[in-house]
């Protein structure tokens, strides 16, 4: 079988910010799978912050996509041909296939989507790696309490509307951080969270501290920077940071230790701070209470969800740079093809 394709690979690694000509598209004939390997046709693509850390080289957790790779990512995609018993043609999947629109995988690399559990792109989303995210983090690292106050930036995110929504449910007070009126708007009145404050305001520590006025139990920190510094100083004694991400600073090009390190370690040591990074994946043991508790959340309408989706495949490099910029609102997802072919 052949058939023609298209991918997105890495053109050459960026320098700060990437551009257009970090990424360069591709037309390609589609392998036939081979033994105990399944061809697939990608329906979703799920672009992510962590892309950008594979676009370069430095030391990091995983290894970088090589120049002229295929951009990484998580996919939902339907089985065209199956030389694998587990799967077959016309199976809904999540795969890992990256940025084309046909990819020859093995079939263990694959998991099956369960429709029944909501529509399949959301396991990429709330259902799928950026809602583990946040369960895991906010519940085995933040262990947030009743009446308790978590501040997560990105709030109107994947990550970050999930993180607050679940505070909600363990009866904890939730205050987010989101650039811009609409998206404080959406996360305040249609999510339900205490407070949201724009990090765009010039008035933006102070506000934050008037949202804040029993201080902070845990901040989810989605963001570092400027974000970070204005959450610092209002952290409680004893607060959790479950450490998840850095988005303002992924395309920092030096990395020299901060004027406020030295503060920052005396802080943690007097308020006996808990500080602790994480990747989704150490807690891989915990997905099937994850898809219990969140798809039941989600049918309660308890934890919402927004989608933001750019259509063709063609569209995700500008979608990616957008992401990093804060132009999402909601689960930034490409629509690479039709649901069904
Ligand atoms: N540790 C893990 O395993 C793991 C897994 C998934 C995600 N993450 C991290 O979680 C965070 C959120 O990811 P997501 O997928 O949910 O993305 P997202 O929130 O849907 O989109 C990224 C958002 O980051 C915000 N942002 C960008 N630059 C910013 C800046 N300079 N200051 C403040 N906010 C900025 C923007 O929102 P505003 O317009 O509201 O500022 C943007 O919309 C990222 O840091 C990501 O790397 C970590």
């Amino acid at each position: 079988m052949s058939a023609s394709a298209r991918r997105i690979v890495l053109a050459a690694r960026p320098q700060g910010e990437p551009k257009p000509s970090d990424f360069r598209s591709e037309d390609y004939t589609v392998p036939t799978p081979g033994e105990g390997q399944v061809l697939l046709r990608t329906i979703w693509l799920s672009l992510d912050p962590y892309m950008r850390g594979r676009m370069s080289d430095g030391p990091s957790y995983a290894a970088p996509v090589p120049v002229g790779g295929t951009m990484e990512g998580g996919t939902v995609c339907e089985v065209i041909a199956s030389n694998d018993p587990g799967f077959a043609k016309g199976d809904i999947v999540l795969a890992h296939s990256g940025w084309q629109t046909h990819a020859v995988v093995d079939g263990k690399m694959l998991r099956k989507i369960d429709p029944a559990l909501g529509p399949v792109q959301t396991a990429v989303g709330v259902l799928g790696m950026p809602g583990m995210t946040a369960y895991t983090g906010l519940l085995d690292i933040g262990q947030p309490k009743a009446g308790e106050t978590v501040v997560v930036a990105a709030a109107s995110g994947a990550v970050g509307s999930a993180v607050g929504q679940i505070a909600m449910v363990k009866g904890a007070r939730a205050v987010g951080i989101a650039g811009g009126r609409d998206k404080c708007d959406y996360v305040k009145n249609e999510l339900g969270f205490a407070d949201c404050i724009d990090h765009r305001d010039p008035d933006f520590a102070a506000k934050l501290k008037a949202a804040c006025p029993g201080g902070i139990d845990v901040y989810f920190e989605n963001v570092g920077g400027a974000v970070f510094e204005a959450v610092f100083p209002l952290l409680n004694a004893f607060a959790r940071m479950p450490v998840c991400g850095l988005i303002a600073q992924y395309n920092d090009t030096e990395s020299s230790v901060p004027k406020w390190a030295g503060a920052l370690m005396r802080n943690v040591l007097t308020k006996r701070l808990t500080i602790r990074g994480f990747i989704v994946s150490d807690f891989a043991g915990r997905r099937q209470e994850f898809l219990r508790d969140m798809s039941q959340w989600v049918k309660e309408g308890k934890v919402k969800y927004k989608e933001f989706v750019t259509e063709g495949l063609d569209s995700a490099p500008e979608a990616f740079m957008g992401l990093l910029k804060g132009a999402n609102f909601g689960k930034q997802l490409v629509r690479v093809g039709p649901d069904k072919a």
